[in-house]
């Protein structure tokens, strides 16, 4: 049984090994390798502003994934951000991960009516996990990355 919770502190190793997982990398709109140092402060951030919604997927205490929302300026708008690790992928963790994520999201946002994706050309299961969980296609005038919304 998967579930999502907000992630800690001590989940700063994982999440930053699958930050640098070629995968997650290349789907990634900023291809590099993340830095120890660099993924600290971005981690810190994370855990402490409000606008961000960063949460662990485990499965009998094992991590298997994250998913992160970034609520926009608007405040009733999200990004989404969703990666499981290697060992896991292509199970259909990725879409339970995404609906268990969205369920603790909205009960903590509620406010939130739209949540925007981007997926770059190519990553075929990234645009059926999004589909599955109900994104539909908004623009796909840029061929590099497909625009998807999720809409309450
Ligand atoms: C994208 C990602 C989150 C999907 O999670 P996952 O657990 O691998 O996907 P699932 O097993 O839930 O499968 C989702 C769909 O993709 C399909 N799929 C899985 N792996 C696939 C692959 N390698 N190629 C094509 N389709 C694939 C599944 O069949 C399923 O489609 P269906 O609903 O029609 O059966 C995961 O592969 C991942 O972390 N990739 C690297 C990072 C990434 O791409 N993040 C998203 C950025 S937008």
């Amino acid at each position: 049984m998967l579930r999502a919770r907000r992630a800690k502190q001590e989940d700063a190793r994982f999440l930053f090994e699958l930050r640098n997982e070629k995968a997650v990398r290349e789907a990634s709109l900023t291809t590099a390798p993340v830095l120890w140092d660099a993924h600290q402060m971005w981690f810190a951030n994370c855990i402490t502003s409000p606008m961000r919604f960063l949460y662990v997927l485990e499965e009998e205490g094992l991590s298997v994934g994250q998913v992160r929302f970034d609520v926009t300026s608007s405040t009733d708008q999200a990004e989404v951000s969703i990666s499981i690790s290697e060992r896991f992928r292509g199970r259909g963790y990725g879409r339970q991960a995404l609906l268990c994520a969205h369920g603790e999201f909205f009960a903590e946002c509620p406010a939130i009516k739209q949540i925007h994706a981007q997926v770059k050309h190519g990553n075929q299961a990234s645009l059926k996990m999004f589909e599955f969980a109900g994104y539909k296609l908004a623009d796909a005038s840029d061929p590099s990355v497909s625009r998807l919304l999720f809409d309450r």
